[in-house]
């Protein structure tokens, strides 16, 4: 059970992250034309990468998370011909920094903290590669105090945040895909220099829905955007309700009260809190 952890400066991993791959991640050389999928974990991350595959019309490779494996992980990218997508769980610290040199193309995309504790919990409960946790009370705890695989979701969206200016980097939430994907699709198109039709804006949408997705990890075939999570090789796991708002469904109102005041305390300089709360 422990063994399934380790840390990391600090950071909870799990041990399918080996801590040579992680210290070395620095040293690693990214290319100029690479774009990185950049997310808390439970934000999303499968929903844009199907999306952003879809968009693309020449041949791109979707890979998993890059801290997740050992120094051979490292070899595997450098040896990708075609252009790399690439998914991380980091911080920005701890970002490699040659994507941050060559000015790579990064998409952070977040949500609302209470929706992806709870989305974060069940995959807790449902993932033999994570520690078991007992009850909803306890793992909301652990949230709070960012004891939780890639550590506080305040830090890690506080370190992106100061960057959310920066001309390569485009900043999403959840629940603006949830609200219109169409417009966020059309938002990534352009960010990504590709020049989609709203046909094209139109056919994406509707391969994206959650159901079509979920259903889409019976076939034989899946699409290659449901592997993202390396952490689990039941695709299943990722398609679990895809709602705005299943918070409501699982705090007691002094969970809730507790939560919003260590947002109010954590986020006091943020200038996005209003766009995480409801
Ligand atoms: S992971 O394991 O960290 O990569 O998980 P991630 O993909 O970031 O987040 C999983 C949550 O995203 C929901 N999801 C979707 N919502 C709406 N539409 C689509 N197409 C979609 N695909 C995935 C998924 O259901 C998880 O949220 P919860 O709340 O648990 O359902």
């Amino acid at each position: 059970e422990a063994e399934l952890i380790h840390k990391f400066k600090g950071i909870s991993f799990t041990t399918m992250s080996s801590p040579e791959l992680l210290n070395s991640l620095d040293a690693f050389d990214a290319r100029e034309d690479d774009v990185l999928l950049v997310s808390y974990p439970k934000s999303g991350t499968h929903w844009l990468a199907g999306v952003i595959t879809k968009l693309y019309n020449t041949p791109v490779t979707l890979t998993t998370p890059i801290e997740l494996g050992d120094m051979s992980k490292l070899e595997e990218l450098n040896q990708l011909s075609s252009k790399r997508i690439i998914p991380t769980h980091l911080d920005y610290n701890m970002l490699p920094q040659h994507f941050k040199n060559k000015k790579c193309k990064m998409i952070y995309i977040s949500r609302n903290p209470k929706d992806t504790a709870v989305s974060m919990y069940h995959y807790y409960r449902e993932n033999p590669n994570l520690p078991t946790v007992d009850t909803w009370t306890a793992f909301l705890d652990l949230f709070l105090e960012g004891d939780v695989v890639c550590g506080s979701w305040f830090d890690h969206f506080l370190s992106w945040e100061e960057h959310k200016n920066d001309k390569n980097i485009l900043f999403l939430f959840y629940e603006d895909m949830k609200r219109n994907l169409p417009k966020i699709v059309k938002e990534i198109s352009i960010f990504l220099g590709i020049n989609a039709s709203d046909e094209d804006i139109q056919d994406i949408c509707k391969q994206s829905s959650f159901s079509e997705m979920k259903k889409d990890t019976e076939k034989e075939n899946s699409d290659p955007s449901h592997t993202v999570c390396a952490l689990t090789s039941n695709r299943k796991l990722i398609f679990r309700k895809g709602t705005v708002g299943d918070w409501k469904n699982h705090f007691t109102p002094k969970q809730n009260l507790r939560f919003d005041e260590v947002f109010s305390e954590k986020m006091k300089f943020s200038k996005m809190a209003k766009h995480l709360t409801y």
